[in-house]
């Protein structure tokens, strides 16, 4: 990692979510090959680890393979499996090192079984690491993943373990990808779209949104510190008024 800088006023983000865009268009603009971009993004998603580290981040979520994504070039989506497959190779043992504790989220039926060993092994080295929940969505999509909520819900009603009409907001939301971890605080989206595109969609109902067009690559622990320091800025109502907010 490399040496720490000061630390950014205001609050820090406990949980901070990712839409990882413009890896494509930053290997383009070079004449490289969107392969190269990925690779890139790679590290780029390397260096928001150790930044969140570095800012006391408890909880990263990163958007690396969308339920969508498997419509791309099956050349291109067969290159960001391997990419996935290599970085759980060479980078566990540095997580561990950090104290990273590593879970995917997704739908793991259309991956494939070295892929699926790689991600439970790497899940499970890193189990007992507390200092930061880092959580890769591979295969995701909010409505997938609300949907899956859904029939685990309708199966325990089925079978009559849960009572229908005792359903609450929190059973759904522990029955969710993410549903021990607190909801994001900041949402971030690089690479100029303003869009959540079906990532978390339950999950970021109260979560400050920021989009800025750095491509991915590009985003370092300026960029990071830039959107921390706006969410620093932010007065989160939760439904109620300044007022309310401010008197406690
Ligand atoms: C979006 O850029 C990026 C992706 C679909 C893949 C994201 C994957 C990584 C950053 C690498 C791996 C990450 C981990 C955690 C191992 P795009 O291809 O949509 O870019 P474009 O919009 O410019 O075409």
């Amino acid at each position: 990692m490399t040496e720490a800088r000061d630390a950014t006023p205001g609050d820090v983000p406990r949980h901070v979510a990712v839409i990882m865009d413009g890896n494509g268009r930053w290997a383009e603009s070079r004449g490289l090959t969107r392969t190269a971009g990925h690779r890139a993004g790679t590290e780029a998603a390397r260096a928001a680890v150790e930044h969140s580290l570095r800012r006391g981040v408890r909880a990263l979520t990163l958007f690396a393979f969308s339920s969508e994504n498997w419509s791309r070039p099956a050349e291109e989506v067969g290159v960001l499996m391997q990419l996935f497959v290599r970085a759980l190779q060479r980078e566990v043992g540095k997580l561990i090192e950090n104290g990273v504790r590593l879970r995917f989220i997704g739908d793991r039926s259309r991956l494939a079984p070295q892929l699926c060993d790689g991600m439970r092994r790497a899940e499970a080295r890193t189990a007992h690491n507390d200092r930061l929940d880092m959580f890769v969505a591979v295969s995701y999509g909010g409505r997938w993943d609300m949907l899956q909520a859904v029939r685990r819900l309708a199966e325990e009603a089925a079978n009559g373990t849960i009572d229908p009409a005792a359903i609450a907001e929190d059973d759904f939301a522990a029955r969710l990808a993410l549903g021990d971890a607190p909801d994001p605080d900041l949402f971030i989206r690089t690479g100029g779209e303003r869009r959540i595109s079906n990532f978390l969609l339950w999950n970021l109902a109260y979560t400050e949104l920021y989009f800025c067009d750095t491509l991915w690559p590009d985003f370092g622990p300026a960029e990071y510190d830039a959107a921390i320091a706006s969410f620093g800025e932010r007065e989160r109502r939760f439904g109620r008024t300044s007022q309310q907010v401010r008197s406690g």
